[in-house]
């Protein structure tokens, strides 16, 4: 370190000493010219008044014809050490009178010589100066008079004074010099010293060399930004690699530095229901789920959500908590018990009558009741009371999933104002008109502001959200950046489209190959094995627009026979909240379309549309995916949509059309598939003729381009993305809260 700093130092000094002796070679001899021409000035102006002093009595010796005491009265004024001698010269030349030191080289020639300067004849040899003075009475010119000075002592006091300047100016480099060393030694190592200390923890001033404690938290945050710098370098790095379970688990344990993550979610991810062949476990058909599942495998968590199966009860341990996957444990499933009427109230009255259908615009009316309120609230309250319970520090990040938790933000932000609480809210969000007949809107918003993060799918949602709490909340908003302030807390609106988890390779290899699922899949319903499936994979609900999907099926038979014999609609349609009354209809009429279409289009051997209104384990769906021509995904309005996602990860053969209605948020990303306005039957059956007759090479094309999405905006991105807005907002509150206590 020492080397460096002098090489650096030498490398700053070398030109500044250039610089002065540049300055002292072209300084010097202009001063000592000056001077001297000074001095000669001065001699002269001296002459002119010894001669003026002397006039009257050279008139009157010169009247007199007294020329010695003329010369006597010269050698009396000439005892001065610098005055050489002086002479009297006639107008004609004539030496009149002299002193005896006159130099021999001055005589009177020189009145003849025209003067440069007043007064001023000549300087000879460089040494004396001979200063020419005309004595003249009332006007008549009576002689001149020559005072000769002697110039060698101003060049001696020349030689004096550049030596004197040269020193000062040396004198003068050295202090720059010095000046200059301390500060840039004190300046490096006050740099090095000062980072060591508030590294160690202690104050750039350090009395008495003791370490400051009160510092040690800005230390520590000052490391941890540091971290986090290098993290984000890191990151920039690897911009480009994919998202997957090891990146997600490797950004939890840096940048989040292995902390507790709690799901909250009304629907549990494994489900065990009693059946007559003894106890299974179903999982259920929910996007949701499907999303969340694999996030919480790569975090090790704890899921919090209602216990819903018939045999719930009999897998938990005392504390309602049982491992999950079954057989192959990585996380915690912790479940909440609800009597049925809480269930009924919070989740088919409030969750599913209410804001299901006023987040959705499909057209059917919210049921708003009273008591479905209560018991949302209270429902919101036990699961609150579940986060606080599971929380193993009073900092936890709280992964709050949809529609069924609004209230629960806030509520867990005031037990645990420390939390984290990321909200993602899986359905859209309306706009505040179409919201704001909710009568407890301002309560649901401000439920939600207790988040810290509050995601949606799609910008278009958040946006809503925000002008929706413009309308009803007293609330800050910073537009641009996207953040709410409300009752003094903060809270970030972003949109990270969710998706699914691209299966890995050593799965896809065990996968039943598509030649295979597709022929198992026409045996399996009685159909030819050129026969041409259009697939539709649903929950049993009226968003999904399976009722507009059978009438664009019907126009495409009615407007395209050719097809009539040749394709089947393979409609799947989960049972999902059959026990609310608009399900039970929406479901009835289905099953009287599809029974109107088969009689009016089918005929022995053909069925036209295939209803299988059942619940399909994961596994089959993938054989249905990858047997099918064409997947249909016609909703009315979606969050996102994984379905459409599902079928693009299952056709590794890259075969296979996506239809997809515009409304549903995957539109956005999946621009390849044939977009469609699921209202328009005849836009609908069009596009459904076109993806029939599409080329394997024009599918190959598309299904690549769509592959490719998926694959890169997988589930762990959207995750990744959350947690690591997650980090950033916890570090900032870490510091903001130690700033706050220092
Ligand atoms: C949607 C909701 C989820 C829900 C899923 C299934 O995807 O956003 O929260 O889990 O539907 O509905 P269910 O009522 O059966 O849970």
């Amino acid at each position: 370190m020492r080397i460096k700093t002098l090489r650096l130092q030498l490398r700053f000094l070398a030109p500044l000493a250039l610089v002065f002796a540049a300055v002292a070679y072209v300084s010097l001899p202009l001063i000592d010219n000056l001077m001297l021409r000074w001095a000669a000035r001065d001699l002269a102006l001296r002459g002119t008044l010894v001669a003026n002093a002397m006039s009257d009595s050279v008139a009157r010796s010169l009247s007199e014809g007294d020329l010695a005491g003329l010369t006597a009265l010269f050698e009396r004024t000439a005892t001065d050490e610098r005055l050489l001698g002086m002479a009297l010269c006639g107008t004609d030349g004539a030496l009149l009178s002299q002193t005896a030191r006159l130099p021999e080289s001055v005589d009177c020639a020189l009145v003849q010589t025209p003067a440069e300067t007043p007064g001023l004849l000549s300087l000879h040899s460089g040494a004396v100066q001979v200063g020419r003075h005309p004595i003249v009475v009332e006007g008549v010119p009576l002689a001149d008079l020559l005072v000769v000075h002697d110039m060698s002592i101003l060049q001696r006091r020349s030689a004096d004074t550049q030596g004197y300047l040269l020193l000062l100016l040396v004198g003068l480099g050295a202090l720059m010099s010095l000046i200059t060393m301390v500060v840039a030694q004190l300046s490096w190592r006050g740099w090095v010293a000062g980072a060591r200390a508030i590294l160690r923890g202690e104050g750039l001033i350090r009395p008495f060399d003791r370490p400051v404690p009160e510092l040690a938290p800005l230390a520590e945050e000052l490391r941890e930004r540091l971290r986090e710098l290098e993290d984000g370098y890191r990151r920039l790095q690897v911009a480009d690699a994919p998202w997957d379970p090891a990146r997600l688990r490797a950004l939890l344990n840096t940048q989040l530095r292995g902390d507790q993550v709690i799901v909250v979610a009304n629907r549990e991810p494994y489900i065990h229901e009693r059946t007559d062949a003894g106890v299974r476990v179903r999982r259920p058909a929910s996007g949701l789920v499907t999303a969340v599942e694999p996030v919480m495998r790569a975090c090790s968590g704890t899921w919090i959500a209602h216990g819903s199966g018939s045999a719930d009860r009999d897998a938990v341990d005392a504390h309602d908590r049982v491992s999950v996957p079954p057989g192959q444990p990585e996380y915690t499933l912790r479940r909440v018990w609800l009597t049925p009427e809480e269930e009924q109230g919070y989740y088919y009255g409030f969750a599913n009558e209410g804001l299901w259908p006023l987040c959705h615009v499909a057209h059917v009316r919210p049921v708003f009741r009273e008591s479905d309120w209560r018991a949302y609230c209270e429902v919101n309250a036990r699961f609150a009371d579940a986060v606080v319970a599971e929380a193993k520090s009073d900092d936890p990040i709280v992964l709050v999933q949809d529609y069924h938790f609004a209230l629960l933000p806030a509520m867990v932000r005031e037990r645990l104002p420390r939390a984290t609480i990321i909200t993602f809210w899986h359905i859209p969000w309306p706009n505040p008109e179409s919201f704001g007949i909710c009568p407890w809107r301002e309560a649901l918003v401000e439920g939600l502001l207790g988040s810290t993060i509050l995601g949606f799918h799609t910008p278009t949602h958040g946006r809503n959200f925000i002008e929706t709490v413009d309308r009803f909340v007293e609330a800050r908003i910073e537009h641009e950046h996207g953040i709410v302030r409300h009752a003094g807390h903060d809270t970030l609106v972003a949109n990270y489209p969710i998706s699914i988890r691209w299966p890995a390779q050593q799965e896809t290899a065990g996968w039943t190959p598509v030649a295979e699922a597709r022929a198992n899949v026409r045996q399996a319903h009685g159909l030819s094995a050129q026969h041409r499936i259009l697939l539709g994979v649903d929950r049993f609900d009226y968003t999904k627009g399976i009722l507009e999907r059978l009438h664009a099926f019907e126009r495409l038979l009615a407007k395209y026979p050719e097809w009539v014999g040749e394709v089947s609609l393979l409609q799947v349609a989960a049972p999902t909240r059959s026990e609310l009354d608009e399900y039970q209809d929406f479901q009835h009429r289905i099953h009287r379309v599809t029974a109107r279409i088969n009689a009016r289009h089918g005929r022995p051997g053909y069925v036209p549309v295939i209803l299988l209104a059942q619940h399909h384990e994961p596994h089959q769906l993938l054989d249905l995916y990858r047997a099918a021509d064409v997947c249909l995904v016609t909703s009315l309005h979606d969050g996102m949509n994984l379905v459409c996602k599902e079928f693009v990860a299952a056709r590794d053969d890259e075969q296979g059309v996506l239809v997809l209605s515009r409304f549903a948020g995957a539109a956005r990303e999946l621009a390849e598939a044939l977009i469609v306005n699921p209202y328009h039957v005849e836009e609908c059956a069009d596009a459904l003729h076109q993806a029939l007759g599409m080329s394997p090479d024009a599918q190959r094309e598309r299904m690549a381009s769509l592959r490719m999405v998926v694959r890169e905006h997988n589930v762990y991105r959207w995750a990744g993305r959350m947690l690591s807005d997650t980090a950033r907002l916890r570090l900032r509150s870490r510091i903001e809260a130690r700033l706050k206590e220092s």
